[in-house]
């Protein structure tokens, strides 16, 4: 067999003729940007969401670099504002940080919950912290009461990250309720939140896409402001802004996949689990199983010491699999002034794990395939 990590010829084929169809209806009107089609979309995403705003960007780096911005243009973020985040994240959660002039405080997460260490974080915040960036990774719901109620108690804004979490649930209690209640999606459990549709993801466009949600109507306005040229009205510029905008065949496509992303991911939720209870090999590490719902599985993490060794044996037998992330943002090069860091968990993730092929695209029989190659090695 031959499996790539990820056939996204095949998973836009899952809903090619629709997809087609919208296509060509935007390439025949004769308008690309700002028109219905991304009217529709934010429309539908913010109800799915469940916000009442959703405002669509060029990619996810820019959702989050806005959304920063816009809150320093209200005056609630300053330059030099310290602002927490996972250490074990993608580089773009922190890039719109410092792109910002804001500083990242890095936190380690915990295994096997892989969240957020909260006696670490609370550890980590002085006079000087301002928000909290919680970032869904793999497709996990990261949030907590506990969370909410420290960024309540030091007036933290909190910022999901949601890139790999599209249609994902927080399915507890909420601290304002005391008790469980009705499932809240991704994206609305904060502030504001950051969403990308990069074509991999769980809802992927034909190429770059990204929104803000949030129920802020004073941020969702400064957002579209920024994210289109620091315009108030045509050619009028209170604020510097620049050009990041979703574009309608973009925006007509996302609309078509939003339909199927609920029984895309209840298929991704199905391999997962047939993972889950077929792996069995004593080196490797699954993260903690997560109740239904709050787990979209946009990445099946595993993790083990031989991880460069089970991943060479996987791609001989045909399976190609990838790594996120192998260097974790405190010791890119680019950021020399956090080289020195030593948050130990997400280190050790880094150098141990391994992204198993898992989309809505495969069969039973790959990931059958896949977990007799793996079960039989090391
Ligand atoms: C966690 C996370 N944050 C932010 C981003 C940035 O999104 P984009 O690639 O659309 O800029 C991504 C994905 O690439 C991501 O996985």
């Amino acid at each position: 067999m031959n499996i790539p990590y990820l056939d996204l010829k095949k998973m836009t084929a899952l809903h090619g003729e629709e997809i087609q169809q919208a296509v060509s209806a935007v390439a025949g009107s004769g308008w690309y940007l700002q028109g219905e089609a991304v009217r529709l979309f934010e429309q539908h995403y913010a109800a799915y969401i469940g916000t009442t705003h959703c405002i669509g960007v060029a990619n996810g780096l820019d959702a989050l670099t806005l959304t920063l911005r816009a809150y320093m243009e209200m005056g609630k973020l300053a330059e030099g504002d310290e602002v927490l985040v996972p250490a074990n994240t993608f580089i773009a959660t922190v890039l719109a940080i410092t792109e910002n002039r804001l500083k990242p405080v890095f936190v380690d997460v915990l295994e096997p919950t892989l969240d957020l260490n909260t006696q670490a974080l609370e550890q980590a915040i002085t006079p000087h912290t301002k928000a909290l960036m919680l970032v869904h990774l793999y497709g996990r719901c990261t949030y907590t009461p506990t969370l909410s109620n420290i960024c309540q108690n030091h007036h933290l804004i909190l910022i999901e990250d949601n890139a790999q979490a599209h249609g994902c649930q927080y399915c507890g209690a909420t601290p304002s309720e005391g008790q469980p209640s009705h499932p809240q999606r991704t994206g609305s459990l904060g502030h504001a939140a950051c969403h990308s549709f990069y074509p991999g993801k769980n809802l992927g466009a034909l190429g770059d896409g990204g929104a803000v949600t949030t129920n802020d109507t004073e941020l969702a306005q400064m957002v579209r402001t920024l994210a289109n040229y620091g315009f108030s009205e045509k050619y009028v510029a209170p604020h510097r802004g620049r050009n990041s905008r979703l574009d309608e065949i973009q925006a007509a496509v996302l609309d078509v996949k939003l339909r199927h992303l609920d029984s895309e991911n209840n298929r991704r939720i199905a391999l997962a689990r047939t993972y889950y209870n077929n792996i069995n090999h004593e080196a490797i590490r699954l993260p903690k199983l997560m109740d239904e719902g709050s787990n979209v599985y946009h990445i099946f993490p595993i993790f083990t010491p031989h991880r460069d060794e089970l991943q060479q044996h996987l791609f001989r037998h045909g399976i190609q699999t990838l790594i996120h992330y192998p260097i974790p943002p405190h010791q890119q090069a680019c950021y020399k002034e956090w080289n020195h860091l030593h948050l130990p968990v997400t280190e050790q993730l880094a150098h141990q794990e391994l992204s198993l092929p898992l989309n809505p695209a495969m069969t039973d029989e790959e990931v059958a395939y896949i977990m007799d190659t793996l079960n039989s090695q090391l």
